[in-house]
Parts: C-alpha cells; structure tokens; sequence
C-alpha cells in the first residue's frame, strides 16, 4: 500500500520505517528540510536501537523515501499519518498547533482517490472530528473538490528503547473510526503484523484488533498511559510506606505481581517516571477532565506522588550525608530510561535542580549524554566520560537510569576513589549484597538497609 507519513519524530519516523519494513511504499514528509536532508542520506535523527539499520535497508530496497514537500507526500499516499508533536502547553493541555497546520495542508493537496487521515500522534481527546473539520478548511482554501477522505484514530503504545519490537510484537492494534471502509485498509495495511510474520514469536495467536469509535480510540490512548503511571506511582507510594515499616518494596512487588489481576510489569519502584509521554498525557487527561466538569483526584495524586518521588533520592542522602551544601554528588545516567538518548521530563533534572539548589555538587555519567549543551539543565553540572571519573571524589552516587553497563561496573574500585562509599540505587537495580561487599553503604528504594 502506498503511505505517507507526516511528521518524523519519533513516533513518524518509527512508523515510516516499519511500515517499509512490512512492504509498504512509504514517504515520510516533514517541514525541517536540514532532517529531511539527514535521513536522505540514509541517517536516522534520533537514537533507537535497531532504527539506523532497518531504515537504510528499506531505502535501499527502494520502499523508504523522505521529502520537506507535503504535497507529494499527500499526493502518493493512499493512508495518510500525522505523526506531528502535541507537545503540552504550561497549562497541561496539549498544544495541537502542529497537528492543525498539517491538517490543513493536507486538506489544500488532496487529490484524486479515496484517503484514510490517521491520528497518529497522541491528540486531545474529540480531535478526530476536529481534524476532518480542518482538512476541510483545507480543501477550501486549496480550491479543491476532493472531499473523500475518512479521519482514524490509530494509537501507539510503543515505548523508547524497544520501539521496533514493540511495534512487530504490539499486545494490541486499536483502530477508531466509523467508516468500514477506513478501518478495512487499516486491517490491510496492519495485516503482516496481526498475523505475526515480523514477530518473535509468530506461533502466537493472532494480534488482537479493537475497532471503535473515533472518541473511544483516543481515550484508550491516554487511559492506557494513565494506568501505567498510576501502577508506578502505587508502587512508589507503596516503597515509601515499606521505608518506614521495614518491608522490601521489591518483594511485595513480586507479591502482589503473582496475582495475575495485578500482573508482574511497571512495579518497579524508583525514582519516578518521565519522558516524553507519561508526564504529558496524565496531565492532558485531568485537564480534559477538567474542561468537562470532573475533577480527575486521582490522576492528580498519580502526578503529585511522581512529582515527590522525584526528589527521594535527596532525602535518602540527607539521611547519611545530613548537609548537602558543599558534598558532590555522582548521577549514574541522566535518562528517562535506559536505551535512549531523550531527556525529556527525565527525574534527573528534577533531582539536578534540587540538589544544585542545596549547595552540592553534581557530576554525571551517562553512557549517550556526552554535552552538556544539549539540555540548558545540564550547564549546572559536570559530566564524565566514564564512571570512574564519576565517582573520583564523590560523597555519594545515585543510580538515576538503569543501564545494564551500570550493572558490570567494577564497584570495588569505585569504591577505593571515594571517602566514604555511599550509594542511592534510584531503580533498585544494582546487587545490594555485591555492592556491600564491594564497600559501598547501599541504600535501595523501599528497601532495609
Ligand atoms: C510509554 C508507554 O509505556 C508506551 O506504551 C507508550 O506508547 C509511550 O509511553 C507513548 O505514549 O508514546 P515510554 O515513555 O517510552 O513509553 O517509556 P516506559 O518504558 O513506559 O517508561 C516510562 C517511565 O516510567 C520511565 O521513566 C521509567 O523509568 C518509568 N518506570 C517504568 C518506572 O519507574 N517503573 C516501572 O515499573 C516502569
């Protein structure tokens, strides 16, 4: 099928070169002509395992192609993607700018056969109608009489760091909209991964496919990132109440998981939850909520909990360092999560702000954050090229992201570079017996000492 792909973000760029993967004809468009210029060399703009390769071979097969000219892209495709940024507005509402401008463009190109319009990218709730009103406009302005397109709402739900994998081996496909006609090119279109031939496993059974309304598809987007931060947020509040009664939050995560209603996933407690979706979709769905008259408490507490939780490794250093004016402090990682470059909302910043406004030095290790200038945050501290640079005169390090190199770390020898070996494990990743050994007074989340 022909597809075009509007917006090379993460979410765009991800589904452009999957879509080529499964044997698809895909142009990805997008406004920044130096990116596009980028990727027509063959490099990917942002880090993903697994991405760089799999886009060079589609290019090269002659499925993959990225132009800055929306109006070929229109023209080509058959199924049309907006995959723009909605990035959240100080208020917590998204800003839906982006997705309004391609909108239009797209209604001024629209051109000969039918076009399916897909929602990609994580809209306001209500937009699918939104967006058909905007193409429209569109078509208007362009002069044009082509107005046989249907708008879909299409989620994804994969995450940074295992997007490729995600998207070969979804636990779900979600398709929302009222036209049959709509939805049965989505099932074509999404039919060499609901039978699994990209997937790990492809004995499975088929991929469940969720047809539904337009409102309802857009809802499950956020309601599916909402309970996610909820369960971490539970656990987190949960790790606090072990803290004070001396129980392991780790062992009554692996409790409560064995019950299957609760399941074992996103009960790892820790420093919170960031990144580019979590942050920005929970605070999306209390401000729908509230503009329809329902105050959200409980997605607000999810959000107040995260935001305390950010700041517990400070309070765990308290307990042993007392002042922290003066004391370095050693962050091992500075991403949201492990695998990625991305910044975004990361609790490392929070943890940044909070500890530099104390009067302590912050060093950082983070084996894809090599230049400070990439995060205005960032000037405030110093950065290593290696964890033992890191913990050269340090009080204390806390495990912030975990990366699995973090895990092979000669600890024994970090150790010997600091006074008085304190460690903070931020995600109750690291071996508390080995890291005892090895000289270090550990302190976990939730966890005795
Ligand atoms: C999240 C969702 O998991 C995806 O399903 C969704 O598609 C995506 O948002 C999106 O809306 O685009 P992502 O933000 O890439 O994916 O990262 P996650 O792996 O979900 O992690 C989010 C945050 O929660 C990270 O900071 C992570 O450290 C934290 N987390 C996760 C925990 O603190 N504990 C856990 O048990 C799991």
């Amino acid at each position: 099928m022909q597809v075009c792909v509007i917006g090379t973000g993460y979410v765009g760029l991800v589904t452009g070169v999957c879509l080529a993967q499964i044997g698809h004809q895909v142009i990805c468009v997008d406004n920044d002509a130096q990116k596009v210029k980028l990727m027509q060399s063959g490099q990917s703009p942002i880090f993903e395992p697994g991405l760089a390769q799999m886009m060079a071979a589609n290019m090269e097969a002659g499925r993959l192609e990225f132009t800055a000219d929306l109006r070929v892209g229109v023209e080509r495709g058959e199924i049309l993607f907006i995959a723009v940024g909605t990035p959240a507005l100080p208020s917590g509402a998204s800003d839906t700018r982006y997705v309004e401008a391609v909108a239009r463009g797209i209604g001024q190109h629209l051109n000969g056969g039918y076009k399916v319009i897909v929602n990609k990218s994580t809209v306001p709730i209500g937009s699918g109608d939104w967006v058909r009103r905007i193409v429209l406009d569109g078509v208007a302005e362009g002069n044009s009489e082509h107005t046989n397109f249907d708008v879909v709402s299409n989620p994804e739900f994969l995450r940074e760091g295992s997007a490729i994998y995600d998207t070969f081996n979804p636990d779900r496909i979600v398709i929302g909209s009222s036209s049959e006609r709509a939805i049965d090119l989505m099932q074509q279109l999404y039919a060499p991964i609901v039978t699994r031939q990209f997937a790990q496993y492809p004995d499975l059974p088929p991929v469940p496919v969720l047809v539904t309304d337009l409102t309802s598809a857009e809802t499950i987007k956020y309601a599916a990132n909402a309970f996610l931060a909820t369960k971490i947020s539970f656990i987190n509040e949960v790790s606090n109440i072990c803290d004070r009664v001396g129980a392991d939050v780790t062992l009554v995560a692996q409790g409560i998981g064995l019950d299957t209603r609760i399941g074992h996933k996103f009960l790892q407690a820790g420093i919170g939850w960031g990144g580019s979706c979590f942050p920005k979709d929970v605070s999306a769905l209390v401000h729908t909520a509230t503009d329809y008259g329902y105050d959200a408490q409980l997605l607000k507490s999810t959000i107040e909990t995260n935001r305390q939780q950010r700041l517990i490794a400070v309070e765990k250093l308290q307990q042993v360092l007392k002042i922290l004016k003066g004391k370095t402090i050693g962050l091992l990682g500075l991403t949201f999560k492990p695998d990625t470059d991305d910044l975004r909302d990361a609790p490392a910043l929070d943890l940044i702000d909070r500890l530099t406004h104390l009067g302590a030095k912050v060093k950082a290790f983070d084996p894809l954050i090599s230049s400070a200038r990439s995060h205005p945050d960032l000037t405030k501290i110093t950065l290593t090229t290696n964890a033992e640079d890191l913990a050269m005169g340090c009080d204390a390090l806390v495990l912030i992201t975990e990366w699995q190199e973090f895990q092979l770390l000669d600890y024994t020898h970090l150790a010997s570079l600091m006074e008085r070996p304190t460690i903070v494990d931020g995600r109750n990743y690291l071996d508390a017996v080995a890291l005892t050994n090895a000289g270090f007074d550990y302190i976990g989340i939730g966890r005795p000492r």
